[in-house]
């Protein structure tokens, strides 16, 4: 199978997870987008979604699916995204698609984090995948220098604002060995928004797309 029918093929399974009636969370990405599809061919009745994007807002109000604020909401039963890189325990690198603050805040919400993703993504440590930085533009210098000292380099993605109005900077060269632990400590460098490792906010399901079937990581 290709990697496109194995996103179409986790796009599918994630369907099992909507409780009819619900809003759900939904994430950014290629695979999400099979998701959503399935969602909308699915005549599966939900309330409506809270959106990590405007590119799944705009896919989702064209096929009809309502869409909440994230401030409308106390809380989600479900959210489900895609990811750059996951681990055997569900931490994630994501933000491959800029869309990390907004997939971060409504992962938040949610009660469950249903990864959804094909087997090139899962690895043994995360860090093979360039780490994306939403920063504050004004930070990015003094952010990619404390990067350097850890021995990786980060670069500015070029051309991208963020749905936030902040910049990207994908980090090469890092093994993330303690994600919970590096995750809480880029997080408070001055104008860091959001960095890409998601480990207090990790999966709790995976559906991984595998030749032979979708696999369920728990
Ligand atoms: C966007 C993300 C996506 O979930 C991640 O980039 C995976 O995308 P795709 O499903 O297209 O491979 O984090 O910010």
């Amino acid at each position: 199978m290709t990697q496109d029918e194995l996103k179409t093929l986790v796009g599918q399974a994630a369907l099992q997870y909507v409780q009819p009636g619900s809003i759900i969370g939904v994430g950014t990405g290629s695979t999400v987008d099979k998701f959503i599809d399935a969602l909308a061919a699915s005549g599966l009745q939900i309330k409506g979604a809270v959106s990590s994007s405007l590119r799944s807002t705009e896919r989702m109000q064209a096929l009809g699916i309502p869409v909440f604020e994230a401030s409308e909401v106390q809380s989600l039963g479900v959210y489900i995204d895609g990811a750059d890189e996951i681990d055997h325990a569900g931490h994630m690198i994501k933000g491959g698609g800029a869309a990390l603050t907004r997939e971060k805040i409504v992962a938040d919400l949610a009660e469950q984090f249903v990864c959804i993703a094909d087997e090139s993504k899962l690895v043994k440590v995360l860090g093979q995948f360039p780490l994306p930085v939403e920063v504050i533009p004004m930070a990015a210098a003094q952010i990619a220098r404390r990067f350097a000292a850890l021995g990786a380099q980060a670069s500015l993605r070029a051309g991208v604002v963020t749905d936030n109005g902040g910049h990207i900077l994908d980090v090469r060269g890092l093994a993330v060995t303690d994600p919970q632990a590096f995750e809480a400590d880029v997080n408070q460098w001055p104008g860091v928004v959001t960095v890409g490792v998601f480990a207090r906010n990790r999966a709790s399901v995976c559906l991984l797309g595998t030749a032979e079937g979708v696999k369920t990581l728990a």
